[in-house]
């Protein structure tokens, strides 16, 4: 059955769509059918990380429509075939709602992926509410500051409202440094979000690089970030995996 998860966060800039590329990548790396789809309108980001952009003729409006079939639409990577994005439209109109859920409704009824991860926009308006009303799962990316889990608690609340449900949390960018310094660590994100933990990712140059060049960062070598990456796809397939061990660095 196909898991259809909106990566959401409320809070702009927390890592939404470097763990939706990167933990897609490792959900294919382990095998499964996994459809990207980028639903920041207007940004479109999740294309440019992971260097499909020039392919992407088509978005999930073209798809929804049927002026081409979904699977012509998305855009399978090369290092990763069995996963595929889909772009964004350029502009979110009345009917963005309806066409997403039109896409992940067929991709369900047809057991066309095993699992679809969507991209939200930043903030809680009319492209999240979008991306969380086509999904019946979340995961709440935060940093691990205060402010940023304060608002993933809202963000939670606003994805249940939407019918997403069974939410659960990645701490992104973690400094075990900072977190000697006064700011929360993994408990304490886990108590000021109210979400259960899926895995934390912590703060990775390869991160950075591999996006700015369009090459997924689960192929940079030695990344601590891919690893955080894998450990969350297993989990996802329900697995039990160990948390990685914090280093300083
Ligand atoms: N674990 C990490 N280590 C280092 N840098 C990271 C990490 N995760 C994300 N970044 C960097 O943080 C920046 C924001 O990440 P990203 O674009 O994934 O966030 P976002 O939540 O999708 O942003 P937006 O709200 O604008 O859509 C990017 O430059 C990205 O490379
Ligand atoms: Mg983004």
């Amino acid at each position: 059955m196909t898991q259809t998860i909106v990566v959401a966060s409320g809070k702009g800039g927390t890592g939404k769509t470097s763990v939706t590329a990167g933990v897609g990548c490792a959900l294919a790396e382990l095998g499964c059918r996994c459809l990207l789809i980028d639903a920041d309108v207007g940004m479109q980001s999740l294309d440019m990380a992971l260097g499909v952009h020039d392919f992407a003729a088509f978005d999930f409006a073209d798809a929804a429509r049927g002026n081409i079939a979904l699977a012509d639409a998305a855009v399978p990577l090369a290092d990763f075939p069995q996963l595929a994005v889909l772009a964004a439209p350029p502009e979110l109109e009345e009917s963005s709602t309806t066409m997403l859920r039109t896409i992940t409704r067929n991709v369900r009824e047809m057991e066309l992926y095993d699992f679809v991860l969507i991209d939200a926009p930043a903030g809680l308006g009319t492209g999240f509410q979008m991306a969380a009303r086509a999904a019946d799962s979340g995961i709440l990316v935060a940093t691990a500051d205060p402010i940023c889990l304060r608002g993933s608690e809202r963000t939670a609340r606003e994805l249940m409202a939407c019918g997403a449900a069974n939410l659960r949390l990645v701490v992104n960018r973690v400094r075990p440094e900072l977190m000697s310094r006064g700011l929360p660590n993994i408990d304490d994100a886990i108590d000021l979000s109210g979400a259960q933990l899926l895995g934390y990712v912590p703060e990775d140059k390869a991160v950075i690089v591999s996006a700015a060049h369009g090459i997924p960062s689960l192929l940079a070598p030695r990344s601590r970030a891919a690893q955080a990456y894998r450990n969350i796809a297993r989990r996802l397939l329900g697995e039990q995996v160990p948390v990685m061990k914090l280093r300083r660095r």
